[in-house]
């Protein structure tokens, strides 16, 4: 069994960190989100992983995946020229995969559990032709909802209806046997002018072909916008952060919780409160790291507080009283303006939030 993850995509509710990156490559506790899904598969025990590519970001998550050899898989490459939709990529892919059933899995879902016992049932039934995954959600508007029997099997399909009839959220999580290629084939672009998985889903139903469901117990986070994006950060430290401590710890400062610093960091007169996570190479002087934080690498934080926050690499925060509820992308400087003090002296790129406390 072969697996494809779908990694192209704007990445627009991401932006403006999507502006300089692909949105798969978003650390969460200082991971790219895409790394936690190719664990997910590996774990599944698949060895031959496609990941479809856009022309836009294609070429870093290239170079910061590689061949694979570090999960002890391989990894093959898959270009998608336009972004067409999620089918239109599975039809992209139709050589690779070839004759055989396959998981596909979006790169950007983070979930808090396996999915091995489900690809080992989907293997052993023969009798069905595709499995999706659900989890039942507070707005269910905002995805492809399922409709589903006591049995689990899958009645009905539709991708963000205006009403929804159930609160069962497609997780970005597929199994597909290759009559799937003849449901792409007879599907037509949505209203966002895509070829829709989940009208393919929706056709194999009708046509009366086997879909199962299973309802995804643990968390699933859509690391849509900035407060998913902390929320996911939270709960991945949260539950699988162990102390780690290869860089330096000065006798002047204090680390508590659970904790990871990464080689080469250095932490002088400072505090850390855990869960947190010190990126290689970074260094706190007389600082506070609160919890639910992640830090980079090569980031530099003098003089200043920042709790529950993601700052990505190459951050300078200095004499910053407190930074908090934040995500910083890579290489953001934080520091007094050397003008009046009354005034705020910015430098920022487009779609950017300024949140300012009030006196
Ligand atoms: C896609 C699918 C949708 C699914 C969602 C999960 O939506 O079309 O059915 O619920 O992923 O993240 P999109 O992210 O393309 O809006």
């Amino acid at each position: 069994m072969k697996a494809l993850i779908l990694s192209g995509g704007a990445g627009t509710r991401l932006r403006p960190l999507t502006y300089t990156g692909a949105k798969q490559l978003v650390p969460v506790a200082n991971k790219p989100i895409l790394f936690y899904v190719i664990e997910n598969i590996v774990a599944t025990g698949i060895k031959d992983i496609g990941i479809i590519i856009a022309p836009e970001t294609g070429r870093e998550i290239i170079d910061r995946v590689g061949d694979g050899s570090r999960w002890g898989v391989t990894i093959q490459y898959i270009w998608q020229e336009k972004p067409l939709g999620l089918a239109h990529a599975v039809w992209v892919a139709k050589d690779y995969l070839g004759d055989n059933p396959f998981l596909m899995y979006l790169g950007d879902n983070l979930i808090g559990s396996r999915v091995t016992e489900e690809v080992k049932s989907f293997i052993e039934d023969e009798d069905l032709s595709a499995a999706i995954f659900l989890k039942s959600v507070s707005n269910p508007k905002a995805f492809g909802v399922a409709v589903i029997d006591e049995g689990g099997k899958v009645i009905d399909l539709i991708e963000k209806p205006e009403h929804p009839p159930s609160d069962l959220a497609l997780v970005g999580i597929y199994l597909f046997r290759p009559i799937i290629f003849e449901a792409i084939s007879r599907i037509r672009p949505s209203k966002r002018g895509e070829l829709e998985i989940t009208d393919a889903i929706s056709w194999l139903i009708k046509k009366g072909y086997n879909v199962q469901s299973h309802i995804v117990t643990s968390w699933w986070l859509d690391t849509g916008k900035k407060d998913d994006l902390l929320l996911a950060n939270d709960t991945v430290m949260d539950e699988w952060l162990t102390t780690d401590i290869q860089g330096i710890i000065d006798s002047g400062s204090r680390v508590t919780g659970r904790v990871v610093i990464e080689e080469g960091a250095r932490i002088e007169q400072s505090v850390v409160r855990g869960p947190a996570i010190i990126g290689a190479g970074s260094h706190l002087f007389h600082a506070y790291v609160g919890p639910f934080t992640a830090i980079g690498n090569n980031v530099r934080i003098v003089r200043a507080a920042v709790e529950h926050c993601v700052i990505m690499e190459g951050c300078v925060i200095e004499d910053v009283p407190r930074l908090e509820h934040s995500v910083l992308g890579r290489r953001v400087f934080v520091r007094p303006t050397p003008r009046n003090q009354e005034s705020l002296c910015l430098m920022v790129g487009d779609d950017c939030v300024v949140e300012i406390g009030r006196k």
